[in-house]
């Protein structure tokens, strides 16, 4: 398992449509691992792999109830709430942005077994894959902001 290098915003592949797994591979396995190691060393709640350079639809999140795995995740119904709340983003370091998103998401994908699931998440997870989606179709949250400032101390976030 490695610690990958986060690609900050700027970097091409962070605006790309990532690719569809076709197929569960030795390869995925480890990019999820690696995935699992960058993000817990970087201290964030969620990582998408075109964050670690790899443009494909695989994400990782934790947002403290243990890790979530997902490979070709798709939206398939937001709920007509939604919230302005406040998020930062691994490739954007020291911003913080307000984004309006739904409060309750259901998302289908596939795990690391090649099962397919299925969750409903609300709020602060529903949040998370909202915006880990949003990284896999080329999307920033600097895009969507309605309002964004900078940290003074960019270590801090
Ligand atoms: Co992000």
């Amino acid at each position: 398992m490695s610690i990958y290098q986060i690609i900050r915003i700027g970097d091409p592949v962070l605006r790309e449509k990532a690719a569809k797994v076709p197929k569960i591979t030795p390869n995925i396995l480890k990019l999820l691992d690696n995935m699992a190691d960058t993000m817990y060393n970087a201290g964030g709640v969620g990582l998408a792999a075109p964050q670690i350079g790899i443009s494909k639809r695989v994400i990782f999140l934790d947002t403290g109830d243990g890790p979530l795995e997902l490979i070709n995740p798709e939206i398939k119904f937001v709920t007509k709430e939604i919230e302005v709340g406040v998020e930062g983003c691994l490739s954007l370091p020291g911003v913080q942005a307000e984004v309006e998103r739904a409060v309750g998401v259901k998302v289908h994908a596939l795990n690391r077994e090649g099962k397919h699931v299925e969750l409903e998440a609300r709020k602060l997870l529903a949040r998370a894959l909202q915006h880990e989606i949003d990284h896999l179709n080329g999307i920033l949250i600097s895009d969507k902001a309605l309002r964004v400032w900078n940290e003074i101390d960019p270590e801090d976030g």
